[in-house]
Order: structure tokens, then C-alpha cells, then sequence
């Protein structure tokens, strides 16, 4: 069994740059489907997830072929419109194909995604806005068929601003005859990756970013070139390592302003924070302190996907921290793991009370889901002793390297295949 293994007290410095983000690249990858034609992706990071994406459109018979960072997808000899039920349960987020196979074949079958570690995961906005554009969608025995003899430009109005329902809602809109306006649209910087890819291709897509989202639909789509943007919810796992090691780090390539939110609590536990264009610096000489609530929000809010690894950081502190994760009703499984290095938790629905402890010790623990993974390898890092960390099937998912960046860091850890 593979198993990560970490001797806690060294502290983090240096210089890394942060690998491309999972959360843009995913959707990327099936808006690559829209052009029937090559789209050249460069810092595409190595992932499990990507392996599940490229697997799924070679699937559907487009040519796939990746040099190092570089993914080129070729669409046009795209053949299938179906999403096979072993990669649905893989990666359950490959229902953002939805909205692209449906576009370009006119129909779309997969299994119902299901929910996940986080919860019940539920898809209702992402059907009702194809719905709205015009697609029939048959749910059978637990498969989803979607039909349309033509989408046609709607106004969609999502009741939550829902990331994925606001991408399928985007690709299949590309598609869609007329003008689409998407209100109460997701605002994180990974919808605006994709509106910079859609726009390479020649979409007219205009607004990602705000809460208003409008897509002239039909235009001609061509290949392209685009870059995918860093990964700012890993550039933030990084800086509570940081955090929670104690040292002096610097992230490259990242926009500081994705992150301002981590940066404003980490400040307030009492590191110190710098920044530039593209880069952030986090130094932490002394120990930290609880910080006011940590509520989880949509974007601009304090990401849902950083809040484990905070949590991690701040479980050795001096002080208390309340943390508030009003976006998935199950994602405090990190919790009990921490507790077992010591940490002071009281989990209370969507309510985590940390009262921060001196010292947490080493112990074995098990990723239960990507980011709390990711939480249980920052607080070894804090750790006395050793923490054996397994699991890693759900960090590998999100993370390229960990190990080898952490340690290129100063850490002492490293990956055993037992
Ligand atoms: C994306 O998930 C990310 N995944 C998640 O990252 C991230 O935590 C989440 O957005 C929030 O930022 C990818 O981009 C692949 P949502 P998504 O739809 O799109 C409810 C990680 O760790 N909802 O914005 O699934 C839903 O239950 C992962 O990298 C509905 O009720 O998130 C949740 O409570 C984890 N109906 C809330 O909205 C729907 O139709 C936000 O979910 C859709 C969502």
C-alpha cells in the first residue's frame, strides 16, 4: 500500500512555482471538444483527474497526446457521445462533459455522477440550465440522456452560483443559437480560464468573472493554444505548509489576488505576507494564533477547498478558530484524522470549533478526501514525530509532486510503496 511518510520540525524555505490548476484544466479539456479541431494546452499538470479526462475523450475518439505539460487534443474525430459508467465513478466532476458532448453530437449519455466523500453532489442546475437551452434529459435506472434537435440562447438564472453548473451551462451555451445570458454565474478565476479558452477558440463569451455571464452562440470554433492558470487552491496548501512548519517560502506564478482571502487569515495568525504580479511570499518566525471565523463562500469568499488544509495549520496554535463550510455538507472528515495527531476539534454540523494545542504529535493517519489529504501531510509537517499518511489515491488526484516540492522545501518526506 502506498503511503506517505512525514518527520515533522524542519522548517519550509525556498522557492517553487505552482503547477497548473485541476479545477481549470478539467473543464478545458471538454470545452476542447467544441472545435472539432486541435487545441494545444500547455502547464496542464499531471493529475489523476487529467489522466480520467483524457481517458474519457479518447473515449469519445478524439486523439490525445501529451508531451510533458502539454496536452494537445484533437477533436475531430470525435465518434461517441456517452461517457463510460467505470470513469463517472472515477472521477464523478466528468459531468462537465455534459454540456460539450451535448453541444457538438446533439445528445449525451452517462451515469448519474452520484455524490462523493463531500457529499450528495447533487446535478439539478446543471440539467435545468440544459434544459433551458433546449435539451430533453431522460433520467433512467440511473443514467442521464440528453437529447436536443438544436440548443437555442436562453436567459438562466442559477438559484446557487454553482462552478460546474456554470461551465456545463457555458460550453453547451457556445452551442446554442442566440445569446445566452448566465445570471448569478460562478465567479471563481477558473470560470474565467475557460471563458480565455473559449474565446481562443472563437467563442463570443463575455463576463466571466462578474455574476453575468453572455454567450453569443454558433460562432465558428477553431484550434487554439491557451495556457491554463496556476492552481491557487495548491498555492495555498503551500502557505499554511508554510504556515505550519514555520520558515520563509515564496510561490511564482501565481495572481496573489486569488488568494487574498487565505492570505488575510494566515496574516492574521501572524505570518507575513508579500506579493508581487506573480508571485506570494509567506514567512512565519513564531508559532500562530487563532483567527476570526473562517466562513467558506463562493468566489471572492474564502475558498471551500483551502479550508482543511487552514484547519491543519491552525490546529497548533495559540488560540481558537471557528470554521464556518456553508458549501458541502461533509467536509470535516479531516477532522477525526487530526485528532488523532493530538489536535482539539469539536465538529458540530457545519460547525468546527479548533481550540489550537502546542504541539501535535506524528501518527498514522488516512486521506479521506483530496484536500483532506493534503490537510493531514500540512499538519505533519507541524508535527513532532512521524505521520504515516494513506489514502494518497485521493492527493494524487490534485497534487503533482507534493512530496517532491515539500521537499525540495526543506521537509523530510517522502512516498513508500509497502
Ligand atoms: C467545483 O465543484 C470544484 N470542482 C470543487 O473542487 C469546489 O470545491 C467547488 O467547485 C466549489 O468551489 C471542480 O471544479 C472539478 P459547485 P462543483 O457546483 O462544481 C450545490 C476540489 O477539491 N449544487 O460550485 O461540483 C453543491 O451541492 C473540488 O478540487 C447543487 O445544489 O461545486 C454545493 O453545495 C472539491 N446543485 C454547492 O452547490 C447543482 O446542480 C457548490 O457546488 C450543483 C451544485
Amino acid at each position: 500500500m502506498k503511503e506517505i511518510r512525514v518527520l515533522g520540525g524542519n522548517r519550509l524555505s525556498g522557492t517553487v512555482s505552482v503547477h497548473g490548476a485541476k479545477n481549470s484544466v478539467l473543464p478545458i479539456l471538454a470545452a476542447s471538444i467544441l472545435s472539432g479541431a486541435e487545441s494545444v494546452l500547455h502547464n496542464c499538470p499531471d493529475l489523476t483527474d487529467v489522466d480520467a479526462s483524457i481517458e474519457i475523450l479518447e473515449h469519445l475518439g478524439c486523439r490525445v497526446k501529451r508531451e510533458g505539460s502539454t496536452v494537445v487534443v484533437d477533436s475531430g474525430p470525435l465518434n461517441r457521445c456517452d461517457v463510460p459508467d467505470r470513469l463517472m465513478r472515477e472521477m464523478r466532476s466528468s459531468v462537465i462533459f455534459l454540456g460539450a458532448i451535448l453541444g457538438r453530437t446533439g445528445q449525451a449519455h452517462m451515469s448519474f455522477p452520484g455524490g462523493c466523500e463531500l457529499g450528495s453532489r447533487p446535478i439539478d442546475l446543471h440539467l435545468s440550465a440544459l434544459g433551458a437551452l433546449g435539451a430533453s434529459i431522460e433520467e433512467t435506472g440511473g443514467n442521464l440522456i440528453c437529447r436536443t434537435h438544436g440548443l437555442r440562447g436562453w436567459e438562466l438564472n442559477l438559484s446557487i452560483p454553482s462552478v460546474g453548473a456554470t461551465e456545463n451551462a457555458m460550453l453547451a451555451a457556445c452551442c446554442a443559437r442566440g445569446l445566452t445570458v448566465i445570471n448569478n454565474a460562478a465567479r471563481e478565476p477558473e470560470i474565467v480560464d475557460l471563458q480565455g479558452f473559449l474565446r481562443a477558440m472563437g467563442a463570443r463569451v463575455r463576463g466571466a468573472g462578474s455574476s453575468t455571464i453572455l454567450i453569443e452562440g454558433g460562432q465558428p470554433l477553431h484550434g487554439c493554444s491557451y495556457t491554463i492558470m496556476a492552481d491557487r487552491i495548491v498555492a495555498a496548501t503551500y502557505l499554511t505548509a508554510a504556515a505550519a512548519a514555520g520558515g520563509e517560502i515564496r510561490l511564482l506564478g501565481v495572481d496573489y489576488r486569488q488568494l487574498s482571502t487565505v492570505a488575510a487569515a494566515l496574516s492574521q495568525a501572524g505570518c507575513s505576507i508579500r506579493s508581487g504580479n506573480d508571485w506570494i511570499s509567506l514567512s512565519c518566525r513564531g508559532g500562530l494564533r487563532g483567527v476570526c471565523p473562517v466562513r467558506t463562500a463562493p468566489y471572492p469568499g474564502f475558498p471551500t477547498d483551502a479550508q482543511a488544509p487552514m484547519m491543519a495549520a491552525l490546529a497548533k496554535s495559540r488560540g481558537t478558530t471557528v470554521f464556518v463550510e456553508n458549501i458541502f455538507e461533509n467536509r470535516y472528515r479531516h477532522a477525526a484524522e487530526l485528532m488523532r495527531m493530538g489536535a482539539d476539534i469539536r465538529v458540530e454540523g457545519r460547525v468546527a470549533v479548533v481550540c489550537g494545542v502546542e504541539k501535535l504529535h506524528g501518527a498514522a493517519v488516512q486521506a479521506t478526501d483530496l484536500r483532506g489529504g493534503a490537510a493531514l501531510v500540512v499538519a505533519g509537517l507541524g508535527a513532532e514525530g512521524e505521520t504515516r499518511i494513506t489514502g494518497l489515491d485521493h492527493i494524487d488526484r490534485g497534487y503533482e509532486n507534493l512530496e517532491e516540492t515539500l521537499r525540495s522545501l526543506g521537509a523530510e518526506i517522502r512516498r513508500l510503496d509497502r
